[in-house]
């Protein structure tokens, strides 16, 4: 895959440095991964801003939770939550993900969830994190992890908050997870959503040339997609069904957040383009609360004013 691809390149590296307490050479007898490669993700510009954006929000968000007397715990939830570090590929450096990112923030989260699919991954995860006893990482595709195990350690009955990134490589997170955190009314979301995997896979000129996979994995993630990712118009011969542009398919993606799966507040998502300007993905923010959105409206006007 090229490197302005939705998907970054993987680089095998030998070690991995971390504020988190990480060996970097480790003893071959008391660690059966010291042999073992670590395969990290080479990182571009727009994915270093998106980690800037949501530690960012987690700081203001945590900083909120922490002095509201009511709240018993304000959970970090990071869906794909990766190996934990990156490598920068405008640097070469390493660079810490979204998870030991919410690790450092202070005011502290009371709980932190890392789910990951892929096992070395998650390995990885808590082999970084085995110091720090908020954290819990769980292996297993998320849109199972979150419903069964996650979710309901945040009820807003139970006067729990939580802020969950669904960060994916493609669109495979199923909309039943979205709704159930719009519904909950205790849950922030950062979602991106991987536009530039519809347009090459889903959202084509002629819908029925589309692969049934692709289909069936569109109606789990967009139940809406078709009303979203075309528009009727009139010919000649009359109706026509056109694709509709990447700024309209984000706009009926952002409606469906509000009226569908019930956030109340969900501002204009932030585009985040490659070296070439294509949009890879939209960043969005859906919250019950209407300050989630003026904190994330600030943070995002910021970027777009610089032309991520
Ligand atoms: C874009 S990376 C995450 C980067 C991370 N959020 C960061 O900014 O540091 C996506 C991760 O999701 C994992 N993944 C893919 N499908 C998944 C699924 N269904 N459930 C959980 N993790 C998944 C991949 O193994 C990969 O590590």
């Amino acid at each position: 895959m090229a490197d302005d691809e939705e998907a970054p390149r993987r680089i095998l590296y030998p070690g991995a440095q971390s504020r988190v307490s990480t060996p970097v050479t480790r003893s071959r007898q008391t660690d059966p991964m010291a042999d073992k490669p670590l395969r990290l993700d080479e990182i571009g510009y727009w994915s270093e801003v998106k980690l800037d954006i949501v530690r960012k929000y987690a700081k203001a968000y945590s900083t909120i939770m922490a002095r509201q007397a009511l709240i018993k715990g304000h959970l970090y939830i990071d869906a794909f939550a990766g190996a934990g570090t990156h490598i920068s590929r405008s640097t070469g450096q390493l660079v810490e993900g979204s998870p030991l990112n919410a690790m450092s923030v202070t005011p502290p989260f009371t709980e932190i969830h890392l789910i990951d699919l892929h096992g070395g991954r998650a390995k990885r995860l808590r082999e970084l994190t085995k110091n720090d006893p908020r954290v819990t990482v769980h292996e297993g595709d998320c849109n199972d992890v979150l419903l069964r195990d996650v979710f309901p350690r945040c009820q807003y009955g139970d006067y729990r908050r939580a802020l969950c990134l669904l960060d994916p490589y493609r669109l495979n997170v199923n909309w039943e997870v979205l709704e159930a955190a719009g519904r909950l009314e205790s849950i922030d979301v950062f979602y991106n959503f991987m536009i530039m995997d519809g347009n090459r896979n889903v959202f084509w000129r002629d819908p029925s040339k589309v692969a049934p996979a692709e289909v069936k994995r569109m109606d789990a993630v967009w139940p809406r997609w078709k009303s979203g990712a075309y528009r009727t118009e009139q010919d000649l011969f009359g109706d026509v069904q056109m694709k509709a542009s990447n700024s309209d398919i984000a706009q009926a993606f952002r409606e469906d957040l509000g009226k569908v799966a019930h956030f109340k507040h969900v501002p204009a998502p932030l585009p985040m383009r490659n070296s070439q300007g294509a949009v890879l993905y939209y960043l969005y923010l859906a919250s019950p609360k209407a300050v989630a959105a003026e904190i994330v409206k600030d943070i995002f006007d910021k970027y777009r004013s610089r032309g991520v």
